[in-house]
């Protein structure tokens, strides 16, 4: 695909070889993330950064991811604090809004309204998560990470185990990621998962249709003990009709020391797109977890920077002009990393 100029609203505009371009450039950015390099490639550009929908890492990783590119982010949070709360159309906001802006970041909780958000808009838009629909650079990140910790102990995401845990219906980080897969080969796929909250079957589809084993279970015993990657999801509360109804849920599928322990191979990698729900009898990852080397959720969380610059530096062209842009940043860098 052309990345420049264009927007990123699914991970269907992506084939392999832009998946391998993004995850290039995600590798070049890692000196500017971890704050041994400053660049001011994009000074004097602006991100709008539009959240209609809460978050906290999706929105501060694309806003630090544009900053360190040395561009100016402009926050717009919340319905309530825009003018959509008086009533004025997405169409009549992306006119205005493109205008301020040299590429937009929007979240919203209706399925395809970043999509006609992004029609109406005079520059390029990404989609941080439409409803219970798409997350395409979640996806992107979430496979960059698994093949990174894959390599650490030799494989490939071709002919990987991966278990998809939790809420699978409502999970959007999930809707992508599972569609990327698609473009690999050899995988065996397991989900877990209340019945009432079944990955839906299009995708269960074009996972089979594209050579994939898929296991299906409402067990979590049955799914985690061979494989590579646990994917735990969060249930995704705010699209249920109710709290009583969400609750059915809480509990049932907790991944905690004791199961790991019992269950998985040694070296089975832990991921989840966050936020983890923490509250007591959460249907969730838990914190028994953290002293553990194979939990990589923090890891996605710092790979989720780079695979931000990379899109913005493929989508605004200066890829090639980073460096020449840079200089060893002045100031004591803590080692994070
Ligand atoms: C995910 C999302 O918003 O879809 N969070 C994120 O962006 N990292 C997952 C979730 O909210 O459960």
């Amino acid at each position: 695909m052309d990345f420049v100029g264009n927007h990123i609203l699914s991970v269907s505009q992506f084939d392999r070889d832009d998946i391998e371009r993004v995850f290039e450039v995600a590798d070049m950015m890692r000196p500017y993330a971890h704050r041994e390099v400053v660049t001011r490639v994009l000074e004097g550009a602006i991100l709008g950064n539009m959240f209609f929908e809460p978050s906290t890492r999706t929105r501060v990783s694309f806003g630090c991811a544009f900053n360190l590119l040395g561009g100016e982010v402009r926050e717009t949070t919340e319905v309530r604090a825009s003018s959509l709360a008086k009533g004025e159309s997405l169409f009549d906001t992306a006119r205005v809004l493109s205008g301020y802006s040299d590429v937009i970041v929007m979240r919203h909780e209706l399925e395809g309204s970043v999509q006609q958000f992004a029609k109406a808009s005079r520059c390029p838009v990404l989609n941080a998560g439409d409803g219970a629909n798409e997350h395409p650079s979640q996806a992107l990140l979430d496979l960059y990470t698994i093949k990174r910790e894959l390599a650490t102990h030799g494989k490939t995401i071709d002919g990987m185990r991966i278990t998809l845990i939790g809420d699978l219906k409502y999970g959007r980080a999930v809707h992508s990621l599972v569609q990327m897969l698609t473009l690999y080969s050899n995988i065996r796929v397991s989900l877990i998962s209340a019945p009432e909250l079944a990955l839906p079957s299009r995708y269960i589809d074009a996972l089979r249709l594209s050579g994939h084993e898929v296991i299906e279970s409402d067990r979590l015993e049955d799914g985690i003990a061979q494989a590579d990657i646990l994917y735990v999801t969060r249930t995704q509360e705010e699209r249920f009709g109710s709290q009583a109804e969400a609750d059915k849920y809480k509990g049932i599928y907790k991944v905690n020391r004791n199961i790991y322990t019992e269950f998985c191979e040694p070296n089975t990698v832990i991921m989840h797109p966050l936020p983890r729900d923490s509250r007591e009898n959460a249907s969730d990852l838990d914190a028994d977890l953290n002293e553990n080397p194979n939990l990589a959720i923090f890891r996605q969380t710092d790979n989720g920077v780079l695979i931000r610059m990379a899109l913005f530096a493929l989508i605004l062209d200066v890829v090639g002009q980073i460096s020449r842009h840079s200089r060893k940043v002045n100031w004591y860098t803590a080692k994070r990393f």
